[in-house]
């Protein structure tokens, strides 16, 4: 394969198995630009990505910046409370107003399900969905991915858990996709107030029962509970959510001796995870952190490979 089949990166859905190892592999090989002493090369000098987040963000915003600068491209961000979006600005004509601009990509966070997909139709720069409210989070989905493929050397005939707010959690949705994509067997587990019905339609299987769910797992990734986008208690209380689906000392000695831990972040220690689960040799977090700079550089690369002069 030499180039992607898509223009933009709306989710997973829309990419191929073979695009999404494409992008892994690209991903493996500009990894190596984040270990120099100067972690900076020029094929992307000229070109201009634009960060445009309507939600809070650590990783993912930092991620495409930082993804943008090694690249040598110029990257700008703008957040919901800075832009005119207060002042009554539509996001269609915040849009058009920086294409206007000339930006080669925009990046969008966004609280909507389908506010990446409607900038999509209405401009022509590549847009690249860094998250959409409880739809995708295809960047998110691919450094997973490619954690997982680096520590196993294949993601084929794995068994992946993902526990939590599987309901509200767009990474939990771009993953059940990606991993279904690439092979593995995908297991989610939460209360039932957060498990959507019908979820078994991405791919994955539904359990209930935690002991069950990791029992056989070679990564078990967490999520977040995500209470900014429930509009009522799904849960009696923390305190109980931590005991009955927290990842702790006790699910932990259930674990098989290879099983590794993933959570995307921004983690609640103590809630879904205890301190001592996400600090384990064991824990790949921070791993995913790194591999997220490598997966943007490869998106920003892909996507702009078509148009490059050199
Ligand atoms: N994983 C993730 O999306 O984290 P941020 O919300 O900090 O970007």
């Amino acid at each position: 394969m030499k180039k992607l089949n898509n223009r933009h990166i709306l989710g997973i859905t829309y990419l191929s198995p073979d695009e999404i190892s494409f992008i892994l592999d690209t991903a493996d090989s500009l990894k190596e630009i984040l270990e120099r002493p100067i972690k900076k090369v020029p094929p992307l000098r000229g070109r201009t990505i634009v960060n445009l987040f309507f939600e809070p963000s650590t990783r993912t915003k930092l991620s495409f910046e930082l993804a943008a600068k090694r690249l040598s491209a110029d990257t700008v961000s703008i957040s919901a409370s800075t832009s005119s979006v207060v002042k009554g600005e539509t996001l269609i004509d915040t849009a058009k107003n920086i294409e206007a601009m000339k930006p080669d990509i925009i990046v969008m966070r966004h609280s909507m399900s389908g506010a990446p997909h409607l900038l999509a139709k209405h401009i022509d720069s590549a847009v690249i969905n860094a998250g959409d409210g409880i739809n995708e989070h295809p960047s998110q989905a691919l450094l997973d991915m490619m954690s997982v493929r680096e520590h196993f050397g294949r993601i084929d005939g794995l068994n992946i858990t993902i526990i939590g707010d599987i309901a509200h959690s767009r990474v939990a949705h771009s993953d059940i996709i990606g991993f279904s994509k690439m092979g593995a067997r995908v297991t989610v587990c939460g209360p039932a107030t957060m498990i959507p019905p019908h979820i078994e339609t991405l791919g994955c299987k539904v359990v209930y029962n935690i002991h069950e769910a990791v029992r056989d797992a070679d990564v078990v990734m967490a999520l977040r509970i995500q209470k900014e986008r429930q509009g009522m208690a799904l849960f009696p209380s923390e305190r109980e959510y931590a005991r009955v689906f927290g990842l702790d000392s006790s699910i932990f000695s259930l674990l098989r001796k290879d099983c590794v831990i993933m959570h995307p972040g921004p983690i609640n220690r103590g809630v879904e995870m205890s301190p001592a689960v996400a600090d384990s040799d064991r824990s790949i977090i921070l791993d995913q952190v790194t591999n997220g700079v490598a997966v943007r550089m490869a998106l920003f690369t892909l996507l702009l490979s078509d148009s490059r002069e050199d």
